[in-house]
Parts: structure tokens; sequence; C-alpha cells
């Protein structure tokens, strides 16, 4: 049953909790402990996953859920009884964050709101993220699968990962695929993410270039006229060859012999 020893740890864990939401919450600077402790919904809500995980680790039936699902209700932030979280994690402003019961979180993990650690489909087993210490996870941002971030990794906001991370990167967009490894831009051949060919844009570009080119070539025949055609009765047809290129065109197609002889 809980001893004395487990209530001290998670003590100890929401003590460093606090201290976490002080150093990396620029709102929190000059705001005591207490009142973090009272008013900051991401460290509610690990006092309740301190307490379900310690609960659901020792076999304690229903009661670990409970206490996951209440703590949902109140900070908007659900968490696994499962989910192993390390020391020092903050979640800054909460709402819509889900972790999932497989992932792993090293010490002095960062979130977001609207963050997801959660699995691709209906796999069993390992099927959460792994984030490895002092990873900082933007808003919105969805890391999907078993993947690992690697230590000291960025993942902007509203990115969408399911590859690994390499460590002391930046991923950002969706695909997430890195921006910065190590500080430094990735280099190769297959560096440049954001720059992607795009035949199909290419192909229209060309074709509006081609067009206005047409246009412009009409209006330069016809000056003065622009593209404005006059009205003529149906049936002249003889007056509407007489007037430009095109409409000849356009007119003998209409009037001109059958080549397909019907
Ligand atoms: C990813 C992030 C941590 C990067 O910060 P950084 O280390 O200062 O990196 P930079 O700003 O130099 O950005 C690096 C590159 O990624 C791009 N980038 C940064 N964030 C991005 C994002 N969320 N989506 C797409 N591209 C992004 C930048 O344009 C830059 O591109 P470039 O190399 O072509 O110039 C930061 O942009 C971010 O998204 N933080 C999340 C913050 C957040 O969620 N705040 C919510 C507060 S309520």
């Amino acid at each position: 049953m809980l001893g004395l020893g487990l209530i001290g740890r998670i003590a100890a864990g929401v003590r460093r909790d606090v201290a976490a939401a002080r150093s990396r919450d620029p709102a929190a600077r000059d705001v005591g402990p207490l009142e973090i402790l009272v008013t900051w919904p991401g460290v509610h809500a690990l006092f309740a996953h301190r307490i379900a995980h310690v609960l659901h680790e020792i076999g304690v039936p229903f009661l670990p859920r409970v206490i996951a699902a209440v703590s949902r209700a109140i900070t908007g932030i659900e968490i696994h009884p499962a989910a192993k979280i390390g020391q020092g994690f903050f979640i800054d402003h909460g709402m819509g964050v889900v972790i999932g019961e497989t992932a792993e979180l090293g010490d002095d993990v960062t979130l977001y709101q609207g963050v997801t650690l959660g699995g691709t489909g209906f796999a069993t087993g390992k099927r959460h993220p792994t984030v490895q210490d002092n990873v900082t996870i933007g808003s919105g941002a969805k890391l999907l699968g078993p993947i690992t971030v690697g230590h000291g990794s960025k993942i902007g906001a509203n990115s969408v990962v399911i590859h690994d991370v390499p460590p002391n990167s930046t991923v950002v967009g969706n695909p997430g695929h890195p921006v910065r490894v190590e500080g430094r831009r990735p280099e190769g051949p297959d560096a440049d993410w954001v720059h992607l060919p795009d035949p199909i844009a290419d192909a229209i570009k060309s074709l509006a270039s081609r067009i206005s080119a047409l246009e412009q070539s009409g209006v330069d025949e016809a000056p003065g006229q622009g593209n404005v055609r006059p009205l003529r009765p149906a049936g002249n047809r003889e007056d509407e060859i007489e007037q430009t290129p095109d409409t000849t065109t356009r007119v003998n197609r209409t009037v001109g012999p059958n080549p397909a002889g019907g």
C-alpha cells in the first residue's frame, strides 16, 4: 500500500514540477510556488497523474482511471495512468494535451497546449512516443507511433511527427522534418524538404504564362478592339469571318466541310 516513502516521492516530484513551471513559464517568474500549485492546470494534471501512476503501478484497480478522468475534466489534459513521466515536466496552458498509455517522457520535458503523444492506429504493445530529456514540443504538435525524440530536441508548433527525431534537432512541418541538427541546417541531397519540386504547380504556372502571352498577342493584332467582339445577328457568318483571324477559325470549323464526311 501507499507508504511514507511513496508519498515523499510524489511530494518531491510535485515540488520539482512547480519549480519547472517557475523556470520555464515567463508568466510564472514572479509568482509564488503556492499560487502556481493552486492555479496552474499543467501542475494540477501532473499532480493527479503522479498519484494515479503510483496507484496503477501497485495494481490498484479502477481508482487510477477515475483520478485521470477527473483530472481531464478539470484541466483538459488527458494522461493515461500508465504513461511514464520523468521529473521536471511542465505543460504550459494545458488544454487539449493527450499522453497515451505507453508514452515515456524523460526529465525536464516541456509541452504546450494541444500536444498529442498518440498511437497511429489500433496496434497494441508499445505504440506511443518516447521523449528523451530536455525536449520542447510546441503547441498543437502531434507525435504519433512508437518513435523516439532525441534529447534536447524541439518540435515546432503544429508539426506532425511520425519518424524518430535525432538528438538536439529542430523538427517542423507536416510531415515533420529536421531544419536544424546539432544547431546546423541538415546537408545533403535530401535535406531541402521545404523546396520540394512540384510538377503540377510548374505545369499550371507554364499554362498561365502561355495563356497570358496568347491574350497579349490577340490584343496586339487587333489594336483598339481589345477582346470585345461586336454582336452580329445569328446566321450572318460571312461578316463574322471577315472580322478577326481567331473568329475565322471558329466559324470555318462550324460551316466548313466535315472531314469525317458525315
Ligand atoms: C520549432 C521552434 C521551437 C523553433 O525555434 P528556434 O530554435 O528559434 O528556430 P527558428 O525560429 O530559427 O526556426 C528554424 C526554422 O524552422 C522554421 N519554423 C520554426 N517554427 C516552425 C513551425 N512551427 N512550423 C513551421 N516552420 C517553423 C523557421 O521558419 C525556420 O526556417 P528557416 O530555417 O527556413 O529559416 C519554434 O518555432 C516553435 O514552434 N516553438 C513552439 C512555441 C509554442 O508552441 N508556443 C506556444 C505558446 S502559447
